[in-house]
């Protein structure tokens, strides 16, 4: 692994460098309590640009803008009701709202891929926090990966394949939620949902109604692409047992305790923590296939299994 002074303790000596860095067109890589985000000055067109060439993404996708609350995402987008309660009742938090650009946004165009609407969320992850006090300003930020590999949890897997691109790699040590924002957009009013994600749709609906989602052939997010969360590594799904020369990934009670497990209890919020790290250890020790036990379709079972399906799909 390759670890260079860039990767740095999150404390308070770390912040306000790492916030000047952002002010100055700079890219910071830093933890929120789902993966690590790849961060940049949300008003700056060529620090933007420079995100998109360090993930190596093929085309301009839109990015998340990272905000401290709802009354600087106001600034940038306009919140129906239905978009503002969510806001309140989810952020800080692994809520992204998509919503329409406001006239004359300040915005960088690019953050939203020439699209006419913005997704925007609050992290509650407290070094994502700081940072965007000390930045004083809106991040753009992706997960923190290559494009269409595996998103990081620790800041060693940010490390080893992003460094040379980064200013600063924050270490917050491991992401707790482990798995990445759930995505929300509107359509004529109604809430739909572009990508499953940390925030469960039994959460969410109490407030949305029935969550629509998008058909497979309106791609509104790359989220939404066939493959993508990929490891090195093939996935067959569902497995029971490991067959010749597969890696088993396990979940639940039933796993003899020397093979990788999810949850050893089942825990779908274990599960959802631990998923792109142990997908990245099995992939790093060299496994061919890995073989992944069913997961429950319920609560973070549905973005679980969201991720694994695209880890799984076939390779454009
Ligand atoms: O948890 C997360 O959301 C992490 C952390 C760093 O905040 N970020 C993240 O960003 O996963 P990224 O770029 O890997 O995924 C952003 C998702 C994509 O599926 C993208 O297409 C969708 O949000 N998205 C962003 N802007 C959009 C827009 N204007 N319309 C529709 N989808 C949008
Ligand atoms: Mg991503």
């Amino acid at each position: 692994m390759i670890v260079s002074g860039k990767l740095v303790r999150a404390d308070a000596g770390a912040i306000a460098p790492a916030g000047e860095a952002l002010r100055r067109g700079g890219l910071v890589a830093f933890p929120t309590e789902t993966v690590y985000g790849l961060g940049a000055n949300a008003f700056d067109d060529n620090a933007v640009a420079g995100v998109f060439a360090a993930k190596g993404r093929p085309r301009f996708n839109p990015l998340i803008v990272h905000v401290r609350d709802l009354k600087e995402a106001a600034l940038y987008g306009e919140f129906s009701d239905m978009a503002r309660e969510l806001a309140a009742a989810f952020w800080p938090g692994p809520l992204t709202l998509v919503v329409p650009r406001v006239k004359d946004c300040a915005l960088s165009l690019l953050v939203s891929a020439g699209l006419d609407t913005v997704a925007m969320r609050a992290p509650a992850h407290p070094v994502a926090k700081a940072l965007l006090i000390e930045a004083k300003l809106p991040v753009a930020a992706p997960s923190a990966n290559p494009s269409g590999r595996l998103s990081a949890t620790r800041a060693s897997d940010v490390a080893e394949t992003l460094s040379e691109h980064v200013d600063f790699i924050l270490d917050g040590g491991d992401c707790p939620v482990g798995i990445e924002s759930t995505v929300i957009g509107f359509d004529d009013g109604m809430a739909v949902l572009l990508r499953s994600g940390a925030i469960s749709r039994d959460e969410l609906e109490p407030i949305t109604g029935t969550l629509r989602t998008l058909d497979k052939s309106h791609i509104a997010a790359p989220g939404m692409l066939e493959s993508h969360y990929a490891p090195r590594a093939m996935l067959r799904l569902n497995a029971r047992e490991a067959r010749d020369g597969e890696t088993f990934l396990g979940f639940g009670p039933y796993v003899p305790k020397n093979i990788s497990n999810l949850s050893a209890s089942g825990d779908l919020r274990e599960a959802a923590a631990n998923l792109f790290a142990m997908l990245h250890k099995l992939d790093m020790s060299g496994a061919k296939t890995i073989a992944v036990m069913p997961i429950p379709h319920e609560g973070l079972g549905e973005a679980i299994n969201d991720r694994l399906a695209r880890a799984a799909a076939p390779r454009p």
